[in-house]
Formats: structure tokens, C-alpha cells, sequence
């Protein structure tokens, strides 16, 4: 079977996917990509052979199509997926699920009655340095877990601001939600559940500069530190966990677009695991597909966008509390 999917946002990451993942697949194709502008519908259709239309709707009535890929501003993002799960779609959004835990919940739930695929394009959980951490943890590779920290300290620039909505205070706007999300899916997969949630801001910068201090239910402490001003992510770890018998630190090289898995024991450093970071967003899309052609799961089904964005609203819920500690409120 050839899943055909709609591509809807044809910008930055839209862009990629058309070009680099999409033409690359099996077992998909690009039958239609839309977005309202027409200069980006295009450039997309050139990269695939797919039709370009200025709306959803307009691609619906005119092909046949089985699945959609959504790749706009975080605000469209509810309204999209609920527009294609309404026509039975399965459905791929890209992180953060909605902007509001309410609007991510009504995605779920009408995925669910809909009996379609939902996934997130989340990277960290399919990211083979992050799997082999897990691997090391479980195996009690370097004892018990004491703390994790992770940054994500980075400029955008280019075609990631070209449109402003990013670092606009507007509905999609915000580090907070843009890398928060990664972050807090990052950690939960190493640490699992979040209790509770501390956010602060650096004087001023609301919008791109946060810092998060998360209790887990196990008990260990996380901390976060995202921002967009840092002139880049060199020899940066994405995540160190500190436990009773040494340090693991998970790495992505950006530059090399490689990535692995360091361990720190007494008996010195040791590299684990190598990687291309950026067929990352492949293996999201391939494993979507997988689990719409052979019934499976996706590895970061709707449920799990929805628990990332839960601690996300929680800190945006400590940030008007001054920092105080703040519940998540985990999701049945
Ligand atoms: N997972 C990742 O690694 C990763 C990386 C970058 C971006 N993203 C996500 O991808 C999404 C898009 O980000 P971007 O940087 O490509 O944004 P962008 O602004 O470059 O592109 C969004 C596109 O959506 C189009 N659009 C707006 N309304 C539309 C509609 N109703 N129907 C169809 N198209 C519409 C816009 O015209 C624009 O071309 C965001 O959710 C972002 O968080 C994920």
C-alpha cells in the first residue's frame, strides 16, 4: 500500500521534508501540498511531482488522499489536525501538538474516534543517542539518576524567523513552546514523568530566553536552560544525566549532522552510539507511515505531544506565578 498524503505548510520544514524525505520514501507519496503561499506551494510541488493547492480543503476535494502532514505555525496546528481527522485522515503534526493542553486534548480524542493514526514530529524519542541513553539507564550503566540538565542555546536566523510569528508574542510565538517542547520530551524521555514545574525568564527576554527546573516523579530534579541568543550549539551536550556511578551525556553534532552517546565513569569516557541528526525528521515520517500501513503504534503518538505540552503550559502557569512550582496535570 502507497500512502498518500497531503503536505500542508510548505515553509522552512515543509520545505525539507518535500525535498529530502519525502521523495525518499516507499511506501508514501506527496499527492498534494498546499499552503497559501503560492511561490512556497510551488517550490514544494517542484520538489515532488504533488499538486499544489492554496487550502486543505481545495486538495481534499480534488485528490484522493489518505493521510496529512502538517507543517504550519503552532497556532494551526488544532485546527488543521481537526479538520483532517474529521475527513478520517491519519495524521503527522509537527511539535508543539496545539498551542493549549484543551486543544490538544480534543485532537486526541477526536484521533481516537476517528480510529486513525496520530503522531507528533517530536525528534528526541527517535534520535538513537537518546534510545541508547535509555538502553545505559535501564541496564543501571551508571547508577541511580541524581539529576539531568539539558540546553538548547542556539540563534535562528533565516528562513526560521522570515515570517516573524516565532519571536512575535502572538499565539505561536515563544521559545517556550517552539524548544520547550523538545526539551521537556527530551527529559521525560530520560527521567521519565514530570510532577511539577518551575519557569523564569532572563530580564526581558519572555520570548527567548527561559530557564525550567522540573521535579519527576521519581524524585530526581531537571533543569532546562533555552535560547535563542548563543551564536550556536557547538560542543554543546543536549542533555547530561548525573547519577551515583557516572555521567552520561547525550550529544548532537550539527555541523557533522552526527550525534551519540558519552558515558563518563570512573574508568573514564567512553563514545556509544553514532547517528545522522538529520534523518531524524525521516525516521518520524517513515515511522508514521509504518504504523498507518502495518498497524502499529508511532513512537510519539498524540498521547505523548499532549504530556510534553501539559508541562509547557505548567510553566507558562509558573511564569505568571513568579516561579512557583506549578502541577502538571497529567492527562488519563
Ligand atoms: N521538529 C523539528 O525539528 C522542527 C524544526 C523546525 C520547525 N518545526 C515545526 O514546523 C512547523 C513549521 O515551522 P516553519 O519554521 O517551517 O514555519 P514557516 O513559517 O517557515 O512555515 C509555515 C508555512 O505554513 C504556511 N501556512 C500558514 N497557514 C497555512 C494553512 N492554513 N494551510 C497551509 N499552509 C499554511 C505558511 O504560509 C508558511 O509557508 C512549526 O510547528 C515548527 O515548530 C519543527
Amino acid at each position: 500500500m502507497t500512502v498518500r498524503v497531503a503536505l500542508v505548510g510548505c515553509g522552512a520544514m515543509g520545505e525539507i521534508v518535500a525535498r529530502d524525505v519525502y521523495p525518499g520514501l516507499g511506501s508514501a507519496t506527496l499527492a498534494a501540498v498546499v499552503d497559501p503561499d503560492p511561490g512556497r506551494a510551488a517550490q514544494a510541488a517542484a520538489h515532488t511531482g504533488a499538486r499544489a493547492y492554496p487550502a486543505l480543503a481545495e486538495a481534499l476535494a480534488a485528490e484522493r488522499i489518505d493521510a496529512v502532514d502538517i507543517r504550519v505555525p503552532h497556532h494551526l496546528h488544532a485546527g488543521v489536525a481537526l479538520e483532517a481527522i474529521g475527513h478520517g485522515l491519519h495524521v503527522l503534526v509537527e511539535k508543539p501538538i496545539a498551542t493549549t493542553v484543551a486543544d490538544a486534548r480534543a485532537i486526541v480524542d477526536a484521533a481516537d474516534a476517528a480510529g486513525v493514526v496520530l503522531a507528533v514530529a517530536e525528534n528526541y524519542p527517535h534520535l538513537e543517542a537518546v534510545r541508547e541513553a535509555r538502553r545505559v539507564l535501564a541496564e543501571g550503566g551508571i547508577g541511580r539518576p541524581l539529576a539531568i540538565q539539558s540546553t538548547r542555546a542556539y540563534r535562528i536566523d533565516g528562513v526560521w524567523v522570515r515570517d516573524g510569528w516565532r519571536e512575535s508574542d502572538g499565539p505561536a510565538g515563544g521559545i517556550l513552546l517552539d524548544q520547550g517542547t523538545h526539551q521537556v520530551s527530551l527529559i521525560r524521555q530520560l527521567g521519565g514523568p514530570v510532577a511539577s514545574v518551575s519557569a523564569a525568564v532572563s530580564a526581558g527576554r519572555a520570548l527567548d530566553t527561559v530557564t525550567l527546573t522540573l521535579r519527576l516523579e521519581s524524585g530526581v530534579v531537571a533543569q532546562s536552560v533555552l535560547t535563542w541568543h548563543s551564536p550556536g550549539p557547538w560542543d554543546q551536550a543536549e542533555a547530561t544525566i548525573i547519577a551515583s556511578g557516572g555521567r552520561l551525556d547525550v550529544v548532537v553534532d550539527y555541523e557533522k549532522h552526527a550525534g551519540g552517546c558519552v558515558i563518563w565513569t570512573p574508568e573514564g569516557p567512553g563514545r556509544r552510539g553514532a547517528e545522522n541528526y538529520y534523518d531524524s525528521h525521516t525516521l518520524i515520517a517513515a515511522d508514521w507511515i509504518g504504523a498507518i500501513t502495518g498497524g502499529a503504534q508511532p513512537r510519539v503518538p498524540g498521547r505523548e505531544g499532549l504530556e510534553d505540552l501539559a508541562v509547557i503550559e505548567a510553566a507558562a502557569a509558573s511564569l505568571d506565578a513568579e516561579g512557583a512550582f506549578t502541577p502538571v496535570r497529567r492527562t488519563p
